[in-house]
């Protein structure tokens, strides 16, 4: 059921056996291909195959690490709302599982994107100073629809379709990805265009949203990300 609060004794057993079921598969599916990051996160935040999250305990852990927090909303937030929460640190994420007949797709994000692929890196330092400061800036600009897009971009291509290099290997790190069987094997596949991390290129590169990506942007390390800031400022304030 669709509820904008997290009721946990709401959880039938249908949605322990969804999480049961994707979180065991992903992960199977991941765990070669992904950041060691992300994983290292997914240890930190507790998550586990038997229990679906509880938000008042991810929110715990969380604030004590990077001092950020999940907060639940029924569908996508609209870009101001979206941005205003990652300025104060707070990540809007759904608290519903898709049913047993949707296993294998879904078109808009439930708790399985949100909270599997999105919440562990909120732990993780480097990635949430960028992504808070990637709110800050649209929040300035929040009145020059041009510019919006242009964060909109750089926020596809890292948060959810971000690649990272870590010994010399291309891993996933993008949200969209890790909770995709379809789009991680794209993302590793030849088929496949990845270049390397560059935020003026990302933000003139359209994306779509309708579809597997067709490119993807291969970061060094997450400090990357902030160190980026000298660059997009200059695209969004000059
Ligand atoms: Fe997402």
């Amino acid at each position: 059921m669709r509820t904008t609060e997290q009721i946990y004794s709401n959880y039938t057993d249908e949605d322990f056996k969804v999480w049961n079921i994707l979180y065991n598969r992903q992960l199977a599916f991941i765990e070669d291909k992904v950041a060691s990051e992300f994983l290292q996160a997914l240890d930190v935040i507790k998550f586990s195959a038997e229990s679906i999250p509880n938000f008042n305990e991810i929110n715990s852990i969380l604030s004590n690490l990077t001092g950020w927090n999940i907060i639940t909303v029924p569908n996508l937030a609209p870009a101001e709302l979206f941005f205003t929460h990652l300025a104060n640190k707070r990540f809007t994420a759904t608290c519903w599982l898709r049913t047993l007949e949707q296993i294998d797709y879904l078109e808009e994000p439930d708790m399985f994107h949100d909270v599997f692929a999105h919440t562990p890196l909120l732990s993780n330092k480097e990635y949430t100073d960028f992504f808070q400061k990637m709110g800050q800036r649209a929040l300035k600009v929040i009145h020059d629809p041009a510019k919006v897009t242009m964060l909109q971009r750089l926020y596809w291509f890292t948060i959810e379709f971000g690649l990272i290099r870590s010994n010399g290997q291309t891993k996933i790190y993008g949200a969209g990805i890790i909770s995709s069987k379809e789009e991680t094997a794209h993302a590793m596949s030849k088929e496949s265009t990845k270049l390397e991390y560059d935020a003026v290129k990302i933000m003139n590169k359209e994306f779509r949203t309708d579809t597997i990506q067709d490119t993807y942007y291969i970061l060094d390390s997450f400090e990357q990300l902030s160190a980026s800031f000298s660059v997009i400022d200059h695209l969004l304030f000059n």
